[in-house]
């Protein structure tokens, strides 16, 4: 079990970036949140606002005009987005914990000169790892890259790839050489231009506003520079770049979860009364309430404690998994109660709970299933046990 203390505090920059971020999310957001919904489309104004706050670079060095900010600040980002709305928070979070870091973390030294700039400034970014047949079983893929004198042809298919409509830079992952099993698996900066297909656009419960697409690749050239990391490295790329993106899905959940009670707390406390008092007077439902505050605590914890471990340095992938696992549980139970505290209102669409509802559903699948946490958080278990 974790042997540092949990974190209950922030520094005065990691406080000041939670303000902008709630004041961002209240004044521009939180109007167009139902509109993007129905349509399934996100606002390109948003997008471009979120380049225009230095949102879209939080831990990109100054000197690549990004924020220069430290892992916390992206993860409060993202769960300050989440509390107005869960499909923008995933597309910040695609692109900074995933992306971004990707970049930063392995890219060359030109590839960092040339890609960060853009992806802090005006471009936004894809991550894409999964494909129709292989989603939990990432490295089963059947994407393959080819090597030429000058670089790569890539040929496959990648699926639920989210960001893809908006996206002109996409981190690709192909295998180089299969049989090497994953470690053939190569990783690519990949630019749209250079003859990414987007195929179908997929249709779904929730987050319907954050794009998720098929890709298609067909002997798509990559120049030899675009290869990001080594050659058969790329599981590696992928899986821990994903141990950092998942604390950001956890911080989605948080923030979902936080956005779901606070709006049926304050109808609760504050709005409706039946039988001559606040329905959040009544003792049934205040034992509710009581439950779901303490579960979004122990999120909390559980998420900044990720954060804060990775931030030292020091082996964070349990506990990453864990506050996945366990955010996306509170986040479907608090978003379902907080539907049933405000009764029929809470049921239709005049109200963002039956989007926190259903959007809540997704943190149990994307950047591995809840089984796949588990599994991950037992194996390591495992391995300290021997
Ligand atoms: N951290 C670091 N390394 C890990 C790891 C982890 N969490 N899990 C596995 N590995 C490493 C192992 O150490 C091993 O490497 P070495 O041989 O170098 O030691 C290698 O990966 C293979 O390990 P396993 O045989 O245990 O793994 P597996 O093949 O059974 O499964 C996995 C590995 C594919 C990573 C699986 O555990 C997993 O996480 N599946 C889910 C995939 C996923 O998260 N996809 C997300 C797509 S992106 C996305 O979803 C974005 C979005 O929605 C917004
Ligand atoms: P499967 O792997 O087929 O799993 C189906 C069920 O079987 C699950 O309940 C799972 O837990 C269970 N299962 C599978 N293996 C095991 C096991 N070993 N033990 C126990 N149970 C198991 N991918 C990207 O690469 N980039 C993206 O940007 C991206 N965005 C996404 C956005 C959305 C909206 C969605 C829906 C998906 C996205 N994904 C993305 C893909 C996502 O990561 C996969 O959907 C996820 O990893 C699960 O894969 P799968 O859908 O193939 O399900």
């Amino acid at each position: 079990y974790s042997t540092r203390p949990p974190v209950t505090h922030f520094s005065e920059e990691e406080e000041m970036f939670r303000d902008m971020v709630s004041k961002f999310a209240d004044e521009v957001i939180a109007p167009k949140v139902r509109e993007m919904d129905e349509a399934e489309q996100m606002d390109k104004t948003i997008i471009q606002d979120m380049f225009d706050n230095g949102l879209m670079g939080i831990e990109t060095p100054e000197e690549f005009g990004g924020a220069g900010a430290n892992f916390t600040s992206a993860i409060i980002v993202v769960e300050e987005l989440a509390k107005v709305d869960p499909s923008v928070s995933v597309m910040n979070d695609v692109h900074n914990t995933l992306v971004n870091t990707c970049i930063r973390s392995w890219g060359s030294d030109a590839l960092r000169n040339k890609y960060l700039p853009q992806l802090a400034a005006q471009k936004v970014g894809s991550f894409a790892l999964s494909e129709p047949s292989s989603g939990s079983d990432a490295f089963a893929m059947k994407s393959r890259a080819t090597k030429t004198d000058d670089g790569y042809i890539l040929n496959g298919s990648k699926m639920w790839i989210t960001n893809a409509a908006e996206a002109e830079l996409f981190i690709v992952f192909a295998n180089l050489d299969p049989s090497k099993g994953y470690k053939g698996i190569t990783a690519f900066v990949v630019e749209k231009d250079m003859g990414v297909q987007i195929a179908k656009k997929e249709q779904k419960l929730g987050i319907r506003a954050s794009s998720t697409c098929v890709l298609n690749f067909e002997d798509v050239f990559i120049p030899k520079e675009n290869l990001l990391g080594e050659e058969g490295k790329g599981y590696k790329i992928a899986i821990e770049c994903l141990n950092e993106g998942r604390i950001g899905i956890a911080a989605q959940m948080l923030g979902l979860a936080g956005g779901a009670f606070k709006k049926a707390t304050g109808y609760a406390f504050n709005d409706r009364k039946q039988f001559g008092q606040y329905i959040g007077e009544f003792q049934g439902m205040q034992h509710q309430i009581g439950q779901a505050a303490t579960e979004i605590e122990a999120a909390r914890l559980l998420v900044y404690n990720a954060a804060r471990l990775k931030e030292a340095g020091v082996p964070f992938t349990k506990e990453a998994a864990m506050a996945k696992l366990y955010a996306s549980q509170v986040a479907g139970n608090v978003a379902s109660k907080a539907v049933e505290w405000m009764g029929g209102v809470g049921f239709t669409r005049e109200e963002t709970l039956e989007k926190f509802f259903r959007d809540s559903k997704i943190g149990a699948i994307y950047e591995g299933t809840s089984n796949i946490q588990l599994q991950t958080i037992a194996k390591i278990i495992q391995k300290e046990s021997a």
